[in-house]
């Protein structure tokens, strides 16, 4: 077990943090969606080290983060025309777009895969960690794998302690839920969605056909090739039991949690809900609170000491897609509708 410092984003820590990457270690960074444990995306045994601390399964790729586009050529084959379009309008921010990879980045990194998923965060704290280190940084979200995404330092506290050396307490994550993930189809003049966020489907339709990845919204089949690897385990899941209930009555959602007062169960709900009688925790009643909240409900449900957690089914549009298909993960695709 080593020790685990939580240090301010100033520029002695970044400096310490960056002494450590670039030495081979790991350090937790803020992000605009979820805090990520940060690697040399270069360096296999870096990464190595960023599976086994998440205890994360080998061919679950890690996205690279760069601070600047020289980085961004460093490491992929070709970028297409409409890539860089994106890149001008998004960037930095919450999409990641997937490219052909250059040989500099090692397999330990892709997952084996020929390919490498790239993104531009905007945070001002990890963007300077990158700069310092002068090379992309590898950075899956900062959870133990399965468990809801960090989006406080207290939360990569909770779940890497001892794992790791230093976490850079950046504050709550202003998005909350992970970046918008996509790849381009064919010709290159098309995009398909593999995991939605805070860049929506209705914003990329804007530069390109825009199609969602048929597993956003369901369990991938057995043995199915997957796309994007981690749509296909578990996710996000608290201890407590989650499950989704679909509504539009908000009478009936009353009724429907009344009947089990006194049972070990909780209800997640937006806010303006009235006459519950079961332990309650409001996520937002706008989808820009709800990712904002979603995580660290989630993760609270814990505290409570119930077994069930029902959560209200967020909208499906816009940023409520990104918020609906975690929590469809988190409650291993159990919804109840009424
Ligand atoms: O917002 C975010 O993206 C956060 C912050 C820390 O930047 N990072 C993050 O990383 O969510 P992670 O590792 O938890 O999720 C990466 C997702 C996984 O679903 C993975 O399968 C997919 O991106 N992915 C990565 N590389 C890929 C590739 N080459 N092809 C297809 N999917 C890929
Ligand atoms: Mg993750």
């Amino acid at each position: 077990m080593m020790t685990t410092e939580i240090v301010r984003p100033d520029i002695q820590s970044l400096r310490r943090a960056a002494e450590i990457i670039k030495g081979g270690g790991l350090v937790a960074m803020p992000t605009e969606t979820v805090y990520g444990l940060a690697g040399n995306a270069y360096d296999p045994d870096a990464c190595g080290k960023i599976f086994v601390a998440k205890g994360r399964p080998q061919d679950n790729p890690l996205i690279i983060h760069v601070s600047n586009l020289d980085m961004l050529y460093k490491s992929v084959k070709y970028v297409p025309e409409l890539a860089l379009r994106l890149a001008e309008r998004f960037w930095s921010g919450p999409l990641t777009m997937i490219f052909k990879k250059d040989s500099i980045v090692p397999d330990a990194t892709s997952g084996g895969l020929d390919t490498v998923a790239v993104r531009m965060p905007d945070n001002e704290a990890a963007l300077n960690l990158i700069e310092l280190c002068g090379f992309p940084l590898a950075a899956p979200s900062a959870n133990l794998s399965g468990s809801p995404s960090p989006t406080s330092a207290g939360h990569v506290y909770e779940d890497l302690c001892g794992r790791i050396p230093m976490i850079i307490d950046g504050g709550e994550c202003r998005t909350g839920v992970e970046s918008t993930v996509i790849c381009f189809t064919d010709d290159d003049t098309a995009i398909k969605i593999l995991r939605p966020g805070a860049v929506t489907a209705e914003m990329l339709a804007e530069y390109a056909d825009v199609t969602l990845d048929g597993n956003v919204f369901k369990k991938p089949d057995e043995n199915e090739r997957v796309l994007s690897p981690g749509m296909k385990y578990k996710h996000y899941s608290p201890k407590t039991e989650i499950i989704i209930v679909e509504t539009d009555n908000a009478q009936a959602l009353a009724e429907f949690l009344n009947e089990k007062a006194g049972e070990k169960i909780c209800a997640v709900l937006y806010g303006d809900e009235t006459g519950i009688n079961v332990p309650r925790i409001d996520y937002g009643v706008t989808a820009e609170q709800r990712a904002h909240n979603l995580f660290a409900a989630l993760r609270e449900t814990d505290g409570l000491g119930v077994k069930t957690a029902y959560v209200r089914c967020p909208e499906k549009t816009g940023l409520g897609t990104a918020v609906y298909n975690r929590l469809l993960r988190a409650a291993a695709f159990r919804v109840v509708k009424i």
